[in-house]
């Protein structure tokens, strides 16, 4: 990636008021992706992946809440206060919350840069305020990956992460562990286990996601916009596969 085509997701953090620079070059494929699937699926994993090959900016709505979230009482809004406790139980944030997270985020999806969307929309109410706000700016998807993969090793993918609670990387405790044990590779900052990777949380999040999330695979596949994607196998593997499923559709 040259420096020109660097991405920078300080204004996905920080809010409107950041600046973020440099805008990629005019020739630059501006690529507008959703990440659909399950908890666990490796959403995260390819999202970080994908926006170093396309060059565009990753942006999850749970990082984002996770960032929000961390910030001391003070800085803390009641919405999201009120945010961390639905998501530490693995239900949703309510819907008005997201929206107004996301919108106040709107140069982000505005950005001629295009981005990778992960864990938004995940209702078909996000869904409808995500191609109400599009439509308004003359914009379209360019493609809704869906990773596909059975449940019982979502489980385990889930309750052997482990995320770096400086720089964010994401660890596996078998699958991906880092060389000193509790330590990140990228950073040396202390390795965590999220709130919402204990087994009571999986299971509500499992249950939530069957019901609220999966019917946006219908809702994608009538606008002609369904990837579907086999998430079994190593991170590379699957990222052979999406990388060949969007080569379709470029
Ligand atoms: P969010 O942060 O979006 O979590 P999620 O969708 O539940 O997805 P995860 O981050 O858990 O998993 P992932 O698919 O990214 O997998 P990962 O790559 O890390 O949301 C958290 C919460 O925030 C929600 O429950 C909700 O409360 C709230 N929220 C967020 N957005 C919202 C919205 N729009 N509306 C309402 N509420 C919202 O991989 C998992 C593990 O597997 C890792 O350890 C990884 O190393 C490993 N792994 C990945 N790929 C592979 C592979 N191929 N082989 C082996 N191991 C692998």
């Amino acid at each position: 990636m040259n420096e020109q085509n660097k991405v920078d997701r300080a204004k996905w953090f920080e809010g409107p008021g950041a600046d973020c620079s440099p805008l990629p070059s005019e020739h630059h494929r501006a690529w507008r992706l959703v990440l659909l699937g399950a908890p666990g699926v490796g959403k995260g994993t390819q999202g970080e992946l994908l926006s170093r090959r396309l060059e565009i900016c990753h942006l999850s709505t749970g990082d984002l809440f996770r960032a929000a979230g961390s910030q001391e009482g003070c800085k803390q809004t009641p919405a999201m206060a009120e945010a961390m406790e639905y998501m530490r139980r693995g239900d949703l944030v309510p819907d008005s919350t997201v929206w107004q997270m996301v919108s106040e985020r709107g140069d982000c999806i505005r950005c001629r840069g295009g981005f990778l969307l992960d864990g938004f929309p995940r209702t078909q109410a996000q869904a409808e305020q995500l191609k109400r706000f599009m439509d308004d700016e003359k914009l379209s998807l360019s493609a809704v990956v869906d990773y596909e993969m059975p449940l019982s090793e979502i489980v385990r993918r889930l309750s052997g992460r482990r995320i770096c609670e400086k720089c964010n990387s994401v660890f596996h405790v078998t699958w991906r562990p880092p060389k000193t044990d509790g330590e990140c590779d990228e950073c040396g900052g202390k390795l965590y286990q999220r709130d919402d990777d204990h087994a009571a949380s999986i299971a509500v999040r499992l249950e939530v996601y069957k019901h609220s999330t999966a019917p946006l695979i219908q809702f994608y596949k009538d606008l002609g916009l369904l990837t579907p994607v086999d998430a079994v196998g190593s991170s590379e593997e699957v990222y052979a596969r999406t990388i060949a499923a969007l080569q379709v559709r470029a």
